[in-house]
C-alpha cells in the first residue's frame, strides 16, 4: 500500500491534537535521530520528536530505525494517558543539566521502559513499550514466558546493555506507572546537579529552584491547588456524606 505525504500527515496531526487534548503532550516532527540529550530534554517540556518516514514496503514487519508506524502505533496513543505521560516527562527533567553519563543512564531506563517495558495488568503481563507494541515478533517472545523478566529499578536497569538488531536478552516490568514515576523520581535524587527543576504547567516553561525565591513561587502554585482539593472534600463532606 502506497501511504502519501498528506496521510501521513493528516494521521500523525490527528494523534498529536489527541494526546495535546488528553495530557498536554505535543508530537514535533523530526528528520531522524536525535542525541539522547536532546532527545530526553524535549520530555521535560511535554515534546515528543517523531520520525517522518516509514519502513520500506519489502519488509513490512521490520525496521531497524524508529518509523511513523512506530512513533503513531506504539508511542502516541500511550502519550495520552495522563500517568503514562507525566512518567515519559519526569525521565525527560531529570536528564536537564544531567553528565553525559547519567543522560546515557537515563536514555537506557528510557530505553528499557517507553520503548520494551512491561506492566501488570490484572496480575497479568502486558506490554506498553513501543517498541513491542509495533513488533509483532518481539511482542509475542517478551510475552512469552520464556523471556528473561526482572522488576524495574533505574539502578539496575541503567546498566543493562540496550540490544537494537536483535530481541533483548531482559525485560523489565512496573506494577504501574505511578510506581515507575516515583522509581524515577528516587533515582533523578542520585543525579548531582546544584538544583532543582520544576515543570510550570502556565508558562510550560521550566523554574530552576535554585534559591528561596523560586522555591516560594512553587509552594504558592501549590498551596493554591492544595486549597482547591479542601474545599473539592469539603463539598463532598457537606453534599454527599463522604
Ligand atoms: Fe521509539
Amino acid at each position: 500500500m502506497l501511504i502519501t505525504w498528506d496521510f501521513r500527515r493528516a494521521v500523525t496531526e490527528r494523534r498529536s491534537i489527541e494526546a495535546e487534548q488528553r495530557s498536554g503532550f505535543t508530537v514535533r516532527p523530526v528528520a531522524g535521530y536525535l542525541s539522547p540529550r536532546d532527545f530526553l530534554s524535549a520530555l521535560a517540556y511535554r515534546v515528543f520528536n517523531c520520525t517522518q518516514y516509514v519502513r520500506h514496503s519489502t519488509d513490512p514487519l521490520y525496521t531497524p530505525e524508529p518509523d511513523t508506524c512506530h512513533e503513531l502505533l506504539g508511542h502516541v496513543p500511550l502519550l495520552a494517558d495522563p500517568k503514562f505521560a507525566q512518567f515519559s516527562q519526569e525521565i525527560g527533567l531529570a536528564s536537564l543539566g544531567a553528565s553525559d553519563e547519567d543522560v546515557q543512564k537515563l536514555a537506557t531506563c528510557y530505553f528499557f521502559t517507553i520503548e520494551f517495558g512491561l506492566c501488570k495488568q490484572d496480575g497479568k503481563l502486558r506490554a506498553y513499550g513501543a517498541g513491542l507494541l509495533s513488533s509483532i515478533g518481539e511482542l509475542r517472545h517478551a510475552l512469552s514466558g520464556a523471556a528473561c523478566v526482572r522488576m524495574f529499578d533505574p539502578k539496575t536497569t541503567c546498566r543493562q546493555e540496550c540490544l537494537i538488531t536483535t530481541f533483548q536478552d531482559v525485560y523489565f516490568v512496573s506494577e504501574s506507572f505511578e510506581e515507575a514515576k516515583e522509581k524515577m523520581r528516587e533515582f533523578a535524587k542520585s543525579i548531582k546537579r546544584p538544583f532543582s527543576v520544576y515543570y510550570n504547567p502556565y508558562t510550560q516553561s521550566i523554574d530552576l529552584l535554585k534559591d528561596t525565591r523560586g522555591i516560594e513561587d512553587v509552594v504558592q502554585d501549590l498551596r493554591s491547588d492544595l486549597n482547591t482539593v479542601c474545599d473539592a472534600l469539603g463539598k463532598m463532606n457537606t453534599y454527599m456524606g463522604i
